[in-house]
């Protein structure tokens, strides 16, 4: 039996408008998310990757509607979030918790650890909970995320950037949430910090079944987390398939040069069209007509690519790529498939 995912995504998009000029009118629009489908079952990862300013923190903020999509649809075990009234939106945050790349912002730094972590749960159910209650709830979590008892009566300054983030880890479980948004949780750490923090996340998924949305710009980590990984370039999803697929075959030129760019590659992987990418990211005010992609893609096949923009489409029965090179008729990897929402439905 196909799961029901717990998160689903579908067309989601969302632009910003850009002001300038003298009378700083709006001059252009910024289009951060641009349709875009994804799912992610139960207690499993979803990486989603890609180079700064793609897009990837504003769909982690869709999916909690701390800002509202242009268009799209959100489902959250079953229920359409969008359609959300305050109070489930309310109830939605608790089973939903964001984990961002700076701890030490997100910590208020007046209040001692305890208060940090309880917080939350004065907040969702204080009148329902005794002082004892809540006080066992967070010893219990402060010793999972690997803190003690006395740091408790601390205040963040007092810690290290890694510690802080365990500190933001248990403040995002203390109401016991589904999913976790983790955006670049650990990129401002040193990698054996980062080490570390993962792993602790990956028990901490394993002994609480979490499912994870994990943002990063970083394969390795996304290799390390994630189940299925979510390629994106430019406010749109390029490549899409379970890890093991996209990692050993990449096909997106982008996710090959990706790819290419990690430290210490598998030297099993079929590096040999793997190229280093050149360039910046585009300008997503200024998206270039055809594939987004094509002014640094070091497969450009010809004119399509500068004139039309490639659909997310299977490749195989679990992976769907946006890229001219395997849909259209003509070329060697050409693959007649049908549409990457068939692909989504099967898994
Ligand atoms: N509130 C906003 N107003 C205007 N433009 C915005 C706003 N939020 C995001 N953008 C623009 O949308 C695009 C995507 O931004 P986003 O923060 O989602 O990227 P990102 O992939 O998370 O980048 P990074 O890896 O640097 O965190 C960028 O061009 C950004 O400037
Ligand atoms: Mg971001």
């Amino acid at each position: 039996m196909v799961d029901q995912p717990l998160l689903r995504v579908r067309n989601l998009t969302r632009s910003f408008p850009v002001q300038g000029g003298f009378f700083n009118r709006i001059v252009n629009y910024v289009r951060a998310v641009d349709d875009i489908s994804f799912e992610i079952n139960g207690a499993k990862t979803l990486g989603l990757i890609g180079e700064s300013g793609c897009g990837k923190t504003t769909v982690a903020k869709l999916i909690l509607r701390l800002i509202e999509p242009d268009s799209g649809e959100v489902m959250f075990d079953g229920a359409h979030v969008l359609d959300f009234d305050a109070a489930q939106l309310r109830a939605l945050r608790a089973r939903i918790q964001m984990i961002y790349q700076d701890p030490y912002s997100s910590l208020n730094p007046r209040m001692k650890v305890f208060d940090i972590i309880a917080e939350p749960l004065n907040i969702h159910y204080g009148h329902q909970l005794s002082a004892k209650e809540i006080r066992h709830r967070v010893v219990d979590l402060v010793k999972r995320v690997g803190l003690h008892e006395n740091d408790l009566g601390k205040y963040p300054h007092m810690f290290s950037g890694g510690q802080r983030q365990r500190i933001g880890i248990a403040r995002a479980l203390i109401l016991q949430p589904q999913l976790l948004v983790l955006d670049e949780p650990t990129s401002a750490l040193d990698v054996s910090i980062q080490a570390k923090l993962l792993k602790l996340l990956l028990q901490l998924q394993r002994e609480m079944q979490l499912t994870f949305l994990f943002i990063s710009h970083d394969m390795r980590v996304i290799q390390l987390m994630a189940d299925d990984v979510a390629v994106m370039y430019l406010g749109k999803i390029v490549e899409y398939g379970p890890i093991e697929d996209v990692f050993s075959n990449p096909r997106h030129p982008y996710t090959q040069a990706l790819l290419a760019a990690m430290p210490t590659p598998d030297p099993g992987n079929r590096l040999d069209k793997l190229v280093q990418l050149k360039g910046e990211i585009g300008d997503p005010s200024n998206i270039p007509a055809g594939c987004p992609f094509w002014p640094r893609c070091p497969q450009k096949i010809g004119e399509i690519c500068e004139r039309k923009p490639p659909q997310l489409l299977p490749v195989n029965q679990t992976t769907a790529v946006s890229c001219h090179l395997y849909h259209e008729p003509g070329h060697e990897d050409f693959s007649p498939l049908g549409k990457s929402d068939e692909i989504l439905a099967r898994r």
